[in-house]
């Protein structure tokens, strides 16, 4: 039987654990295929589109910084691709054409918003930090969920404003002013890589903050963030993204062959033996 080949470009890849969660799932539905890590430049892209067009390549996840930079490449693009812009997982359809899709949108939805039952869609503030890959996924799920006070804040205030000008109803934030702003937020989204492991962390400590805040950080790995350590020990709510990353996974699988994995303890446990 011929193996099938996965994999995730981006760059850096090295803290990415997509191939241990979707090589999990080969093993457990005993599909002969195998997914990994492929670091590569800019100039690159266009090959290995080129590489699931005639077949080497079944499939591939996009991540920091290509999700837009693949666009010109594809023939199509659909569902929540076509909003955001951001592309993480690509396929070759039935006609032979090179789809793009949006699984973060997603995975924003199942495994973050839903755990925001109590929140009041029209009142509440809440800060996205960042304006990078993710970000655009992160404005249209919120604004899909219904809502209406968004804010975003972004070191590089010229990225904070070109994500402004596809969703006009968010609001800018000066990233001087944050440590102000945050103590008016209902809800703080970390979209910036602060926090990942090996990288650079917040400078701004959080103080003041609202006793009902819910924090959420993309990142997950590592499993908790310094920001993350600090405000649980304020008492505040806090998630981290890796109920995110295995639903936008669990659906890039689906996309891929048409199995909807299973999201058990075992794949939980496999992803947590990585991260510790
Ligand atoms: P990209 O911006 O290339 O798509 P990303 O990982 O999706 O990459 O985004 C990184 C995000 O983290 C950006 O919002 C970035 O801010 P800039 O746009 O100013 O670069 C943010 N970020 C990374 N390092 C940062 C730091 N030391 N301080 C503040 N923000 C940082």
């Amino acid at each position: 039987m011929i193996e099938k080949k996965f994999g995730i470009i981006g760059k850096p890849l090295s803290h990415s654990l997509s191939p241990v969660m979707h090589n999990f799932w080969f093993r457990k539905y005993k599909i002969s295929a195998s997914y990994s890590l492929i670091e590569i430049e800019l100039n690159e892209i266009e090959a290995i589109i080129k590489k699931i067009r005639n077949g080497e390549l079944q499939g591939i996840n996009v991540t920091v910084p290509y999700k837009q930079a693949v666009i010109p490449y594809l023939d199509l693009i659909v569902d929540e691709a076509k909003e955001t812009l951001s592309i993480n997982t690509i396929n070759l359809n039935e006609e032979g054409k090179v789809v793009g899709s949006n699984t973060d949108v997603y995975g924003l939805e199942h495994g973050f918003l839903c755990n925001l039952g109590k929140k009041n869609l029209e009142k509440d503030k809440i800060l996205i930090l960042g304006a990078g890959g993710v970000t655009p996924s992160v404005v249209y799920a919120l604004s899909k969920k219904g809502f209406q006070k968004i804010f975003i804040s972004n070191r590089t205030i010229k990225k904070a404003e070109s994500i402004k000008k596809k969703f006009s109803f968010i609001e800018i934030i000066n990233w001087d002013n944050i440590e102000e702003e945050v103590k008016n937020m209902d809800v703080i989204i970390n979209a910036t890589s602060l926090g990942l492991k090996n990288g650079d962390d917040f400078k701004q400590d959080f103080k003041g903050l609202k006793d009902n805040l819910v924090y959420y950080d993309i990142v997950y790995n590592p499993e908790e963030t310094t920001m993350i350590k600090k405000l649980k020990k304020k008492g505040i709510k806090t998630f981290n993204g890796l109920e995110m990353f295995v639903y936008q996974g669990q659906k890039s699988f689906f996309l891929w062959n048409k199995l909807n994995p299973e999201l058990d303890d075992k794949l939980k446990h496999a992803i947590l033996a990585e991260l510790r």
